[in-house]
């Protein structure tokens, strides 16, 4: 079964062909941060704008890449959500055009489910459920129980900021270009993680879910002072040493808070989908202290928003639960069903 999966819950538009859940034909991904980086993050109406632009272009590049023709996909699945409701429009609504024009099945994937399959595409036998899936992405930071494909229960979530916003707004701050992930990542090679005292937060009566907001406001009262005037000139050296204290902090509240989750709920896997999990640094922390759990990461180029991703769940997705109508809507929020 010949899958096209389509993405555009954001600022990447997405298409690929991927053969009965598990091999990736094409994947190919128009990224949009040229457009956003003056900005220092996604501007939503110019988002949309450029998927109109690329999609088509996209899409081609996709089948001819993959070798097929359009009459020789079996079934069109695309990301109904979460994510910015313009953007989705026009990814849901391409999908349509294409079931409707083709007369072929759609089914619509929820985009951080499809993070989370990343992982599996080329060995969905590899997990060892119940499993524990890390969502660590730029709009989402989520623990979820996973008992099979298809069958969740949500533990964790964050209450404020996601962990890639976090880092985002903190390279804001730090004037560093959007998106802000691997700049901190660099920058922090050479800095003292111990230099700044920062926290992240805790949230009340709920031991597991996230707040990140609070660790921001610290690093802008670093750089700024607390009343945003007292600044004192700032140097590559403080910069760095600043970005390694994020991190670190950052980084240690996702770990301990995942091993606190994958030992209550007994889960001997974790499973890792989202952009942050590109971050050397974060799988090396992994690697160092959750030795003793399996660990299953994107491989290189599923991290970050692709349209494998959303074929792939999607095959799995169609044999669970068949196909979706084209009244099929756009989902800014989503719950993992
Ligand atoms: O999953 P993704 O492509 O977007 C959403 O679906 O939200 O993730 C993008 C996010 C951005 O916030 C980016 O800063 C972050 O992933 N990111 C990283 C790294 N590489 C990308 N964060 C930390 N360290 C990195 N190396
Ligand atoms: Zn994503």
């Amino acid at each position: 079964m010949l899958v096209l999966g389509i993405e555009s819950t954001c600022d990447e538009t997405a298409c690929a062909i991927v053969r009965a859940g598990r091999e990736i034909l094409s994947n190919v991904v128009s990224s949009q941060m040229d457009l956003h980086k003056e900005y220092g993050g996604v501007v939503p109406e110019l988002a949309c704008r450029r998927h109109i632009d690329v999609f088509i272009p996209v899409l081609q590049q996709a089948l001819k890449e993959a070798g097929v023709t359009l009459a020789e996909v079996d079934l069109i699945a695309v990301a109904q959500g979460p994510g910015l409701i313009g953007a989705l429009l026009i990814g849901l609504n391409a999908a349509k055009g294409l079931a409707l024009g083709l007369n072929k099945p759609l089914i619509g994937v929820n985009h951080i489910e499809a993070h989370l399959y990343a992982a599996l595409l080329s060995q969905p036998e590899a997990v060892v459920f119940p499993c524990l899936g890390v969502v660590l992405s730029g709009g989402h930071t989520a623990l979820v129980k996973m008992d099979a494909l298809g069958l969740y229960q949500p533990i964790a979530e964050t209450v404020d900021d996601a962990i890639g916003e976090a880092f985002d707004k903190v390279a804001k701050i730090l004037d560093l270009p959007y998106p802000g992930g691997p700049q901190i990542e660099a920058l922090a090679k050479n800095g003292d993680p111990l230099r700044f005292s920062l926290k992240a937060g805790q949230v009340k009566g709920r031991p597991l879910d996230f707040s990140f907001s609070g660790l921001k406001t610290g690093v802008l009262y670093a750089v700024k002072g607390q009343n945003g005037q007292d600044a004192r000139p700032f140097t590559n050296q403080d910069q760095s040493d600043l970005a390694a204290s994020f991190q670190q902090v950052a980084f240690k509240d996702i770990i301990d808070k995942t091993l606190l989750a994958a030992d209550k709920y007994q889960c001997q896997t974790l499973l890792f989908g989202g952009g942050v999990t590109n971050s050397r640094t974060l799988r090396a922390i992994f690697a160092e202290r959750a030795a003793h759990l399996q660990q299953l990461w994107p491989p290189a180029g599923l991290s970050l928003d692709n349209a494998a991703m959303i074929a792939g769940l999607g095959f799995h997705q169609f044999q669970l639960k068949g196909r979706d109508t084209l009244h099929l809507e756009a989902a800014t929020r989503m719950n993992f069903t």
